[in-house]
């Protein structure tokens, strides 16, 4: 990303979200219905909001965990790694789990994710993201559940950052960077 000035232009509002997000739990609502218990895994930090709005909505019995990953490139090659910085607190075999994401961009982060959890052996694992950007993929992955297809635009707001800034706007906003010599 380019270093700079620059303004957000919102791109889905907090209204257009919380409309999707009720259609959304009507789907999960069905898949796990007769769920003990549902325990929803948030990727840490991007998803924080989407999950608490989304568990409010579900009406299952849940718990819920945390998993921070961080995926990064190595210079030289196209391939990308992701680590687990923070690991759940529960184990999840047997269970029921939904891993909740932000955003899949080249999908190396939720891939390696649900690898790495079903090989847990839990009952039924299924993930979810707020917005997708399938024309940015560079691995075969699909969330069971996507809020929005979106164009291959940064994107802030409702949870998602440009260096640490703007997660707590209300809405998703794309960033666009000005250029500072153009009056
Ligand atoms: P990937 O699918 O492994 O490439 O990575 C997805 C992660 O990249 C998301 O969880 C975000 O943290 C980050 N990311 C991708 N696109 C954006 C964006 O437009 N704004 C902010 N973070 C993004
Ligand atoms: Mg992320």
């Amino acid at each position: 990303m380019p270093q700079g000035l620059y303004v957000i232009d919102e791109m889905i509002s907090a209204k257009a979200i919380a409309a999707r997000i009720e259609a959304l739990c009507r789907e999960i609502v069905a898949e796990y219905g007769n769920t003990d218990k549902l325990v929803v895994v948030g990727l840490l930090r991007g998803s924080f909001v989407f999950i608490a709005d989304l568990v409010r909505e579900l009406s299952l019995p849940i718990e819920v965990d945390f998993l921070e990953a961080s995926s990064y490139g190595d210079s030289m090659e196209s391939s990308r790694e992701v680590r687990i910085l923070k690991d759940l607190r529960g184990p999840i075999e047997g269970l029921d789990v939904l891993v909740v994401e932000d955003i899949v961009d080249t999908g190396h982060t939720l891939n390696h994710v649900t690898r790495l959890l079903r090989s847990r052996k839990p009952a039924r694992l299924r993930s979810i993201a707020l917005l997708d950007k399938p024309s940015r993929r560079e691995v075969d992955f699909r969330a069971d559940w996507i809020g929005f297809e979106i164009p291959d635009e940064f994107v802030v707001g409702y949870g998602i950052d440009y260096a640490q800034r703007n997660r707590n706007l209300p809405f998703i906003g794309k960033v666009r960077f000005v250029d500072q010599d153009d009056g």
